[in-house]
């Protein structure tokens, strides 16, 4: 198979960001499979097969997080590989191996992974390259393996896609990346200038999409909108595309998305009047949606899933939220209702008391979390103490039910073996030593719940000082010793106290803020 070699030549020229996106791990994957009736292999011993995996800024963390799972990634660019194996190298993993090789080649001999993992390609390779990357998931998945496949959906795409038709037009006749980067920039600023005035519904559209691509980077900018290829479908075509390949859909990897949760009760009873069939009714969502994005697991058509999910799958599971109330002093057992903020933005409103309970119980161990069972204790011992609950009943069915409601809307997360953090600053913190290793290769930072993190550069120093080994007061003569030297600047304009109890009360008080910071953000090990 003949795949397309600009794909090579481009990300070799602009590597691209190489970043975690928790949705793919393999921990949330089994979560989503569970629930639907499908027992996938324990994600800490499965083996994990990434297919464009770039410079590994995905699969190297869940190697990492995962010292017992077989990791295989596999590329076109070798810059990307090498950068890559860079990283492996100082965090002395051994579980990953990540390949420079066209995927157009990978064929049975390979041998069967338990989830395969497709990121950001699909989209952006010609057709063939398409239908291998599904007869991949297909022909090396396990019997009762997970595949996970991104990629840009339509309707969302068309608007997208006139101006990148735009940029393609203005860039035409150039062929250095540099200069076609620089000069959709220049349109884009040159058109937002243009409909800055205009009211119609068009210039509005046009407005946001143009200003939301003028914040992005070059390489974002380059790859996922001036590719020669670049090819968004419809859902209910990607699921056919998978279904000729043996393929089930088994579900949206932001799981809150796949039923219509947001709109009035009467649109989702004709929702369901039009049809009972998964994928078009998924379909008629993205449409009233205008979707831009799919990340779709799949699973071999053999499995038989259950679509019905029982409140007792959830029964062995842990629960976290991240979910906050407005109210300093929510009332939980009483037909109030309370209102709850997401850091992501999202907000829930509710008059259900389990639900409430839930929430309230769950609100200080994030970003930790709490068995089921642990919860389900907690909430009935809190009922019975409550005078104004007389006829409620807190048992596994109605809690578990609360619990998966919550989940079903994206505000409380689920693991089956949770990722191993500390949420207290030790006396002798510790980042892993993939931070570390990432830290010294100039990478983004990976948390232990699989996030990337944005660290001021400040704290980013003072996390590559956390080996386990010094306290904070050791961490804080490091730090200043950075400093003298030269190694770490100041902020501009940012003057240090010149008497030394004072400059040692500094250095203590940033260190201080930055392991609060570094706990808060998952970052720190046992
Ligand atoms: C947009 S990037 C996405 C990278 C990464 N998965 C992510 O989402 O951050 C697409 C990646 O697919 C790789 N790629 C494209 N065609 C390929 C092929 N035929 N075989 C292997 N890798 C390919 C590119 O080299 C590039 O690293």
């Amino acid at each position: 198979m003949n795949a397309d070699s600009t794909n090579a030549s481009s990300y070799d020229q602009i590597p691209y960001p190489s970043f975690s996106f928790p949705e793919s791990h393999p921990r949330h994957l089994a979560i989503i499979a569970g629930l639907f009736g499908l027992q996938t292999a324990l994600p800490a011993k499965a083996s994990v097969l990434e297919l464009g995996c770039a410079s590994g800024g995905n699969l190297i963390p869940m190697a990492y997080g995962m010292p017992q799972a077989r990791c295989v990634g596999v590329d076109l660019s070798a810059r990307q590989i090498e950068i890559g194996q860079a990283l492996v190298t100082k965090a002395g993993l051994k579980n990953v191996d990540l390949r420079c090789m066209n995927l157009a080649d990978l064929d049975k001999t390979f041998g069967t992974f338990d989830y395969i993992i497709c990121h950001g390609v699909f989209s952006w390779v010609p057709a063939e390259v398409q239908k291998r990357i599904l007869e991949i998931c297909s022909a090396n998945l396990s019997p009762q393996g997970v595949a996970y496949v991104s990629y840009n959906t339509l309707p969302g795409w068309n608007m997208y896609r006139s101006i990148r038709d735009m940029m393609l037009f203005h860039t035409r006749q150039f062929n250095e990346p540099a200069m076609i980067v620089g000069q959709a920039r220049a349109f884009l600023d040159f058109a937002v200038k243009a409909v800055a005035q205009q009211q119609s519904a068009y210039s509005m559209l046009l407005k946001g999409e143009l200003e939301r691509l003028r914040t992005q980077s070059d390489a974002y900018l380059f790859h996922d909108h001036l590719e020669k290829e670049n090819n968004p479908v419809y859902f209910h075509e990607f699921a056919r595309m998978a279904e000729a390949q043996g393929l089930r859909y088994l579900g949206e990897s932001t799981f809150h998305t796949m039923t219509p949760v947001e709109f009035d009760p009467e649109i989702q009873k004709t929702l369901h009047a039009i049809t009972d069939k998964i994928v078009a009714m998924e379909q008629y969502i993205d449409f009233l949606r205008n979707r831009t994005f799919r990340a779709t697991l799949l699973c071999r058509r053999d499995n038989k899933l259950v679509r019905r999910i029982a409140p007792a799958a959830i029964q062995k599971l842990q629960v976290a939220t991240a979910l906050q109330s407005v109210s300093q002093t929510p009332e939980v057992w009483s037909a109030t209702q309370e209102n709850y903020v997401h850091p992501n933005g999202s907000e829930l409103r509710t008059t259900d008391a389990l639900t409430k309970a839930v929430l309230f119980t769950l609100k200080d161990s994030w970003p930790g979390w709490q068995p089921f069972e642990r919860l389900l204790k907690t909430v009935r011992e809190a009922a019975l103490k409550s005078p104004l609950v007389k006829t409620l009943v807190v048992n596994e069915e109605n809690l578990g039910r609360a619990v998966l409601q919550l989940f079903q809307q994206g505000m409380v997360e689920l693991h089956l073996d949770p990722p191993q953090f500390v949420t207290k600053v030790a006396v002798r913190p510790k980042v892993s030593a993939l931070v570390r290793a990432q830290i010294q290769e100039g990478r983004p930072l990976t948390n232990l719940r699989h996030e990337t993190v944005q660290v001021p550069d400040l704290f980013r120093y003072i996390a590559g000082l956390c080996d386990g080994k010094r306290d904070s007061a050791q961490i804080a003569s490091a730090l200043e010793e950075g400093i003298n030297s030269g190694v770490l600047k100041m902020r501009e304009g940012k003057e240090l106290p010149t008497v030394p109890a004072d400059r040692l009360k500094y250095f203590s008080g940033v260190v201080a803020n930055a392991l609060a910071f570094l706990a808060r953000s998952a970052m720190l090990q046992a």
